[in-house]
């Protein structure tokens, strides 16, 4: 086993019946991916509270929040309130985590930091003591069905040096494009948490699309 945690994004599931949707995950998928658009931090509008919080009903899985949205804080007791146990913001559009972060653990949430593909490293490396999950986008956020920009793999080995090299525990977890081909280099990159959307949800069988995808990071 290679303890890599799949986290499917719920961005990719037939909104018209989320709760199907997610009890073709629930037992294969360690995490479920929440995809929040708020229409400005990025060109798409997705879904927000009340949605998390009607399938927080239907769903033991932990709730990994994405939030794609220009004022990230805004709604940390909120998102905690609706079930969701982890919130990861863009170091975009907080260059300052400290506060953010205090308030995601006050509202007694985990708290993570994404970088978009073209953001370097450097900018949030200071804060990584601050996280428990560091973000590397492998598409530009707002849409699924993108492919894998494979120029952020070295980006990928990075933070997970700085992580061991000072015996931290964040998890990398890289978001976007990921296939039973990308997954691998994902992984070799140093990888422990996999977002996939469309190569899970648009599979005629969800939990057979997450196993190919542990099968493809065991064989690598
Ligand atoms: C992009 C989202 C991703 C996306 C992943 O804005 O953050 O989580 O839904 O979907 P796929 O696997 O389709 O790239
Ligand atoms: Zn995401």
């Amino acid at each position: 086993m290679s303890g890599v945690k799949i986290a499917p994004s719920l961005l990719a599931a037939d909104f018209s019946r989320l709760a199907e949707e997610i009890a073709r995950v629930e037992e294969a998928a360690d995490w479920l991916h929440l995809d929040v658009m708020d229409g400005h931090f990025v060109p798409n509008i997705s879904f927000g509270l009340s949605v998390i919080e009607n399938i927080r009903g239907v769903s033991d899985l932990f709730f990994d929040c994405h939030l794609m949205t220009t004022n990230p804080d805004f709604f940390l007791p909120e998102l905690a309130k609706a079930g969701v146990d982890l919130v990861t913001m863009h170091i975009e559009a907080v260059p300052n985590p400290m506060g953010p972060s205090e308030r995601a653990r006050d509202a007694g949430l985990d708290f993570g930091l994404v970088l978009n593909p073209r953001t370097p490293f450097g900018g949030l490396a200071p804060f990584v003591e601050l996280c428990d999950v560091v973000v590397v986008m492998s598409v530009e956020p707002g849409h699924g069905g993108q492919s894998f920009i494979e120029s952020v793999l070295p980006k990928i080995e990075e933070a997970r040096e700085w992580v061991e090299n000072r015996g931290l525990t964040a998890d990398i977890q890289v978001d976007g494009g990921i296939t039973p081909d990308t997954a691998p280099l994902a992984v070799a990159a140093g990888a422990t948490v996999l977002v996939a959307g469309t190569s899970v949800f648009r599979a005629n069988d969800s939990a057979d699309a997450i196993k190919d995808l542990r099968r493809a990071i065991e064989k690598r």
